[in-house]
């Protein structure tokens, strides 16, 4: 029979069957409730008679109107956001310390105020005196917000009460404490604590809210996902120290697409969007060299073409080494095993590195393919052509499959001044044809088809 687990520790979440002094799970003492049941289950007879209301019914048709959005101005913001930002709504941004959350606040804090909203800044992070020599720094101190250092939960929403502003930015949930959780500032329940009263006081009023969150060294926000399922919409802001890029990355949005990035450039006037990445990452790029490939990658909505490079070297001695920079480790591995499988090129006793240029990190399948000519190119040190794009997904067996939005690829490669592409066969002919693009094609079935064609080896000859 399963366990009857009605206990749980307000601090980690964990389920127990009793009650006990200290969770076994994170150590906490003193934390652990029991859980009493509101439905009348086929156990409970009654709950002492004491029945809930009945929720009014609607229908998923709805007369109202899509919720206002404020525009800031910032394209690279404003697409992240689904369209600007959504009256009422709850976001999370999440980002390593010093990568540039306050940075991007303040600035888009600034914006929303020119463009008519009141905008409170609440920082329990730094003085005022800080934010307002950063303000200085960036050029906006005659700019309308309104800045607070406080980290008192009541206060705070005292003020935001009376003040009535139209969005309000914590920097960061972390430092913010509510006098009802008997927990310091950072803790689990403090975090979930302040999130719930800050999300749920937007809701009321009308009042559109955005929590900072510093990411944990397992990459993820702080406070085990509390704070996640609690917001309309969770940004990450990430970037590679010591490179000026940074993207800003939409993995939940409740109001527009998900996976859509921002790219911005940290200067020393604070960040400046960047309008067209592609020629950014590309424009390292020099003459081209063994293991240098262009992918055209999608990332959200919209086309970004980036180069992969990779390295292979001799092994001096045991096992080689496998080093990854923004792509998947484990993928990596995958192709390198198709690529002996399938063409006979073997990278037993190699180093093999691989890396994405400027900081960009990939999640996307349809790299597999350029990864694969990147790998090639460099193990048998040629160099492809530099006007050539490469993408496609690959599958075990060694076919090249298809990926989505193969237009939208090709079109930013000829706008960037691409003239070929080596690309997956399509599934179905479509009544368009490709060649429309205006690129030379190279429709490839299978792996060992695109290492022929482009190195001229054969699973025998290699
Ligand atoms: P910050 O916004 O304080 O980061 P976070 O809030 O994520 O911790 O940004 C800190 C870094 O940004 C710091 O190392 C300095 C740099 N920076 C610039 O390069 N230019 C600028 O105009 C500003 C304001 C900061
Ligand atoms: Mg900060």
């Amino acid at each position: 029979m399963a366990k009857d687990l009605s206990f749980h520790c307000t601090e980690c979440g964990a389920a127990h069957s009793k009650w006990t002094g200290k969770c076994d799970a994170c150590g906490a003492w003193n934390s652990i409730v029991e859980d009493k049941p509101l439905s009348q289950g086929p156990k409970s007879k009654t709950l002492g008679g004491k029945r809930g209301r009945t929720v009014p019914l609607t229908d998923l048709a709805t007369q109202e109107d899509a919720p206002p959005r404020t525009e800031a101005g910032v394209a690279e913001l404003d697409r992240v956001l689904g369209g600007g930002l959504v009256a009422a709504s709850a976001i999370l941004l999440g980002g390593d310390p010093g990568i540039g959350k306050s940075t991007l606040l303040l600035q888009a804090a600034a914006r929303f105020a020119r463009n008519g909203l009141k905008v409170i800044y609440v920082t329990g992070e730094e003085s005022s005196a800080q934010v307002q020599m950063r303000a200085r720094r960036l050029g906006l101190e005659q700019s309308p917000v309104k800045l607070a250092a406080e980290t008192n939960l009541r206060d705070i929403l005292t003020t935001l009460e009376e003040e009535k502003p139209d969005l309000a930015i914590i920097d960061s949930i972390q430092t913010m404490w509510a006098d009802t959780v008997d927990s310091a500032p950072g803790s689990v329940s403090q975090v979930r604590a302040a999130a719930h009263e800050l999300t749920t006081f937007a809701k009321a009023r009308n009042m559109a809210v955005v929590l900072v969150g510093h990411v944990t060294k397992e990459g993820a926000i702080a406070g085990p996902r509390v704070v996640e399922h609690m917001v309309d919409c969770v940004l990450y802001f990430e970037g590679e120290r010591g490179q000026q890029f940074r993207i800003l990355r939409a993995v939940k949005n409740r109001f527009g697409p998900a996976d859509e990035i921002g790219v911005f450039e940290m200067t020393g006037k604070g960040l400046a969007e960047v309008r067209n990445p592609s020629a950014l990452f590309l424009s390292e790029r020099s003459a081209p060299a063994p293991g240098s490939v262009v992918f055209a990658g999608i990332e959200g909505t919209r086309p970004l073409l980036c180069e992969i490079q990779a390295l292979v070297a001799p092994a001096p001695q045991g096992q080689a080494r496998r080093s990854v920079v923004g792509w998947d480790g484990s993928r990596l591995a995958m192709i390198l095993a198709v690529l002996e499988a399938r063409c006979g090129i073997t990278f037993a006793g190699l180093d093999v590195y691989l890396n994405v240029a400027g900081g960009l990190r990939i999640t996307e399948p349809a790299a597999d393919l350029a990864v694969a000519c990147a790998l090639v190119s460099a193990r048998e040190d040629t160099t492809l052509s530099e006007t050539c794009v490469i993408f496609g997904e690959i599958s075990l067996s060694g076919a090249v499959r298809p990926v989505s939005q193969t237009e939208n690829r090709l079109k930013e490669a000829q706008k960037l001044g691409f003239s070929s592409a080596i690309l997956p066969a399509r599934a179905k002919r479509r009544a368009d044809p490709d060649q429309e693009v205006g690129l030379e094609l190279q429709n490839m079935q299978d792996l060992a088809g695109v290492i022929e064609t482009v190195f001229g080896i054969t699973p025998e000859s290699g």
